[in-house]
């Protein structure tokens, strides 16, 4: 399926490695030049060389904190006057600090609400007029499948931020759509990935994993990041043209949540 992403401009936050980095290259594969960020720039600079290379698309990174209120807007500016615009904007940065409910402090309330929520609203915020310049575009944000249903004790800050995206992210469906720009989340369930924190604790412990595997995921094994970037570049392209508003896991199977 030609997905029609050729000389599109695509944003993605968080985009140094791990799933971010995926779905940065899966969308330079397509044809669309990159705007990449994440605060190390030596990562970051690895990232936007290997992806240029592989694919011969203008990709432009900027090592930035995207909690800093300024930061956000800062890298759609930037990003804009490399790349010529922007047309797809991916929300991906976000963070897990566990910790039962009546441990966590105000700090730390702020701290994740700002790298999972604030940091999108910003970008957000920044890109929208640009594709309204274009016409149109489309957002997409990765939530988790626990946005969408519990996740246990000690994530009362990931639960509760990761829902409130997917709330944000249909909101703006229902304000936007009408305009062009479609909005979408994508819920992953357990990623592994080389240096990500499942291959981490699959190191560490082999064996309490396979039973993790054994007793959460019906495919039989983790998610790949490569299968989220695909859902992604599918979702932002035009070939998903009715899709907005929605929600998609991506996750073998591993959600309860019956909506
Ligand atoms: N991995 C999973 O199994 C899984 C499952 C469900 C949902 N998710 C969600 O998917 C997204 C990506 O997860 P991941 O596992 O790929 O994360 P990751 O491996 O920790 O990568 C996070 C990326 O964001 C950057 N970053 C972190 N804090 C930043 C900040 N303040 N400002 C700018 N950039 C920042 C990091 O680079 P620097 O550290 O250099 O800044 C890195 O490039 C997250 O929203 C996560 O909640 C992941």
């Amino acid at each position: 399926m030609d997905l029609r992403l050729t000389d599109r401009v695509a944003l993605v936050t968080g985009a140094s490695r791990g799933i971010g980095a995926y779905i940065a290259e899966a969308l330079a594969r397509e044809g669309c030049a990159v705007g990449i960020c994440a605060r190390s720039e030596e990562d970051l600079t690895e990232t936007a060389d290997r992806i240029r290379k592989a694919h011969g698309v203008p990709v432009y990174g900027e090592s930035c904190d995207l909690t800093e209120p300024k930061a956000p807007r800062a890298f759609v500016e930037h990003a804009v006057e490399a790349l010529g615009g922007v047309d797809i904007y991916v929300g991906n940065v976000g963070g897990n600090q566990r910790g039962t409910f009546m441990e966590v402090s105000d700090a730390d309330w702020d701290d994740i609400i700002d790298l999972n929520l604030k940091s999108h609203i910003r970008t957000s915020r920044a890109a929208i007029p640009h594709m309204r310049d274009a016409g149109g575009g489309s957002i997409c944000y990765i939530s988790s499948i626990f946005g969408r249903e519990l996740g246990g004790a000690g994530l009362s800050l990931y639960n509760t931020t990761k829902s409130a995206l997917i709330s944000m992210g249909k909101v703006m469906a229902q304000e936007l759509t009408p305009e062009g720009i479609r909005v979408n989340t994508v819920a992953p369930g357990s990623i592994r990935f080389p240096g990500g924190s499942w291959d981490r604790r699959v190191k560490e412990d082999p064996e309490a994993m396979q039973q993790f595997i054994e007793e959460n995921l019906p495919i039989g094994r983790f998610g790949r990041a490569e299968e989220v970037a695909d859902a992604v570049a599918f979702l932002v392209s035009e070939r998903a043209s009715l899709i907005t508003g929605a929600c998609i896991n991506v996750d073998g199977g591993q959600s309860h949540s019956l909506i």
